[in-house]
């Protein structure tokens, strides 16, 4: 079994690697990928010294399984040509999610739609993967009708150089190499990608479209506001859910805290609420500040915070991956 990650340098790269040393996620042979700047470097895993590989040399070494994490132009050009010799590929960029012959999975929700066929398989975006997690429990009970949802995002969600500008900023650098079109750091952005025609930003759009394809319900009304805030830890969402049909508080947090990789966090009299502070590292979507909407029937807000390296990224990728191993896709 050889397992490639492609993009291994990066954020999202170094993240999976981590992950799978965690899960102890079994292979014989293990690539690193990364672009050519990279060809030739060494990377420490695991106790044992690993060369960076280019893309060709990748295909050209036919893996099972490939997880990429290096921008969507790469998966665009690289992914078919993995696919082209046998290899499940398992895509962290937007490249492949809303393309209809592609599956979008969280496995807890939908991996049982992946055949052996699928051999472009997409991750969803970050703040899609948590919000749809910690909501599955609750569409299945209630079902849902509409979602307002705002997100408070961590600029690792943006990559290294992001990561780099606010470090740069915070020690005070005059002149900080720029990701963003403004300061981050004591500042806040109301934009994540880019703009579209219609006034949202691509961000925004990923949040509505991915929602109903996860759930296969194009009638559940989404509407989505993604900010970028100075912290590290992980993405926050303010949820704000009307159900088709009336809930009991006391069941919605039953049956979160029955929800596979879920966890509750409820408890606002002794300040006990999700934080990115203490999700990171974390592989769980922490839920809290479960209220009424008292302004509205039906209704109810949460908060939903999950490290976006971790289930928004590497580790939804890697539990495709453990999910193709334990059905024998691969
Ligand atoms: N950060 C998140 O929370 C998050 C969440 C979900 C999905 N994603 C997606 O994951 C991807 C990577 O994000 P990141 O945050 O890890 O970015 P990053 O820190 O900038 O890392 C990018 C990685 O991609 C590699 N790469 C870039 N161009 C390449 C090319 N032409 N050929 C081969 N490898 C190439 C880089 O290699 P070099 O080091 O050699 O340049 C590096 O390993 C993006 O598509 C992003 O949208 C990110």
């Amino acid at each position: 079994m050889k397992l490639a990650v492609v993009g291994a340098t990066g954020l999202v790269g170094s993240e999976i690697l981590e992950v799978l040393d965690e899960h102890n996620f079994p292979y014989d042979e293990l690539l690193l990928v990364a672009s050519e700047r990279s060809v030739g470097k060494q990377i420490e895993y695991k106790g044992k010294k690993h060369t960076v590989i280019g893309l060709a040399d990748a295909v050209a070494a036919k893996p099972e399984i490939a997880i990429f994490s290096a921008g969507g132009s790469t998966s665009l050009e690289w992914a078919p040509k993995f696919a082209e010799v046998g290899t499940f590929v398992i895509d962290n960029s937007s490249a492949w999610r809303m393309d209809p012959t592609k599956k979008l999975v969280v496995p807890e929700i939908n991996a049982k739609e992946i055949s052996k066929e699928d051999k472009i398989i997409a991750n969803p975006n970050c703040s899609t993967i948590q919000m749809v997690l910690a909501l599955e429990p609750l569409r299945q009970r209630y079902g849902i009708k509409r979602i307002v949802v705002s997100t408070y995002q961590s600029v690792t969600g943006t990559g290294k150089a992001a990561v780099d500008q606010m470090m740069a900023e915070r020690s005070g650098d005059a002149n900080p190499p720029m990701v963003y079109p403004h300061k981050i750091d004591m500042n806040v952005l109301p934009h994540i990608d880019v703009f579209q025609p219609n006034g949202y930003t691509k961000e925004e759009m990923k949040m509505i479209n991915e929602t109903k394809k996860i759930f296969s319900d194009n009638s559940i009304q989404v509407t989505s506001t993604t900010v970028r805030i100075p912290t590290m830890g992980g993405h926050s969402e303010a949820v704000n859910v009307e159900f088709k049909q009336d809930f009991d508080l006391a069941e919605v947090r039953s049956l979160l805290e029955n929800a596979p990789g879920v966890i509750v966090q409820d408890d606002p009299t002794n300040f006990v609420y999700p934080m990115p502070i203490t999700s990171h590292k974390k592989d769980e979507v922490f839920v809290g500040r479960l209220r009424r909407d008292e302004s509205q029937p039906n209704t109810l807000n949460m908060w939903i915070v999950a490290d976006n390296l971790r289930k928004g990224a590497a580790t939804n990728a890697v539990q495709i991956a453990e999910y193709l191993l334990e059905n024998k896709l691969v």
